[in-house]
């Protein structure tokens, strides 16, 4: 049977694995070792994530949907979108205040959700076709460093990036990424920007290294799936979590740091990739943002912020904003 929503693939199977040979044999051989965040994302990645932001101390998604209770609704009534675009939507499952306050303000017509991991976003899309009957879903499997070009057009859209994913880009990136993206809204489209701020370093560090170890098995997941894609053979257990502040960026800096000396080898690359012992692989930041920084940053990229919301502890922050 068909699916009930419409799907445009720009990374599929043997695009994603082009993509992710690319980028490990890049930052394998590098020095120091690193591997870019997107990866974490399988299946298994994202179930990880999502047991993340049930965690007592991953105070992030609490405080982001505390902030879209309260004001999804003047969200929806200043937006007047007809679509809701959302980038690294994952589950999707803050997102429907938004979608219910569109749907209640009478704009949402249209719903495209936008991920790197296919199979989430198409739970995610049946979902909510589910949920919100006459909604039309039209999902995106891509890259938002790549294909933000090949976003849907038509009427007026909102794009919700939310979660402070854009704090996993490095500084390069992320400028590249708003650029990218200030280029594809129009008229009177909006972004919708949620961002981590920042605030007593011990806080932050509990949230990325929960006694538990999900956080840590999220971390290592990346090389579980180097594994599954690449026919890597790397011993995920036999690397460490290691999260810590790092105070001159205002980042989370996240390694794997190997336990003894070994070597793994890539098949898909024919590449032998050796460790010392105690050596790190770079696997992921997570920026925090002041207001003021954050909305320089969007000003810079032609996107000036014309709301801004916290939750009542300022843990979290939301821009609205509009190009100009
Ligand atoms: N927006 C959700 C999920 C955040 S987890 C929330 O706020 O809780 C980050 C999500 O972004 C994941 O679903 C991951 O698959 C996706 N993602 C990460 N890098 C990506 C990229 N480069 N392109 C597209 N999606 C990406
Ligand atoms: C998806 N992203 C915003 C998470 C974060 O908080 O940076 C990813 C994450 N990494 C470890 N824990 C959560």
């Amino acid at each position: 049977m068909a699916e009930p929503y419409a799907i445009d693939v720009h990374l599929g199977p043997a695009d994603l694995e082009a993509a992710m040979r690319e980028d490990v044999l890049r930052g394998l051989t590098a020095t120091p070792k690193r591997l870019p965040p997107k990866w974490h994302y399988d299946p298994h990645g994202s179930a990880l994530f999502d047991e993340i932001t049930r965690l007592p101390e991953y105070y992030l998604t609490r405080c982001e949907r505390a902030i879209l209770g309260a004001h999804a609704g003047d969200i929806a009534r200043e937006a007047q979108a007809g679509t809701l675009i959302e980038l690294g939507s994952g589950t999707s499952a803050k997102t429907r205040l938004l979608l219910s306050a569109m749907a209640a303000a009478g704009t949402l017509e249209r719903f495209v959700p936008f991920d790197v991991d296919e199979a989430t976003l198409r739970a995610a899309a049946a979902a909510v076709v589910a949920e919100y009957p006459g909604v039309a879903v039209h999902a995106v499997v891509g890259d938002f460093e790549r294909h933000l070009h090949l976003l849907p057009g038509g009427g007026t859209r909102m794009v919700a990036f939310l979660g402070s994913t854009i704090g996993n880009l490095d500084p390069a990136v992320r400028a590249r990424f708003l650029a990218d993206l200030s280029d594809t809204l129009v008229g009177g489209d909006r972004l919708l920007l949620g961002v981590d701020l920042v605030k007593a370093p011990e806080r932050i560090l509990a949230a990325y290294d929960d006694p538990g170890g999900i956080t840590a098995a999220f971390s290592r997941n990346v090389l579980r799936v180097l594994n599954d894609r690449l026919g890597a053979d790397f011993d995920p257990d036999a690397f460490d979590h290691v999260a810590r502040w790092d105070a001159e960026h205002e980042w989370v800096d996240i390694r794997l740091r190997s336990q003894r000396a070994q070597v793994a080898r890539v098949a898909a690359l024919d590449l032998e990739v050796r460790f010392a012992a105690g050596e790190d692989v770079h696997t992921e930041i997570a920026a925090k943002f002041r207001r003021d920084r954050i909305a320089g940053e969007l000003r810079g990229r032609g996107l000036e912020v014309e709301r801004w919301w916290t939750d009542p502890g300022e843990g979290f922050g939301m821009a609205l904003a509009r190009r100009i």
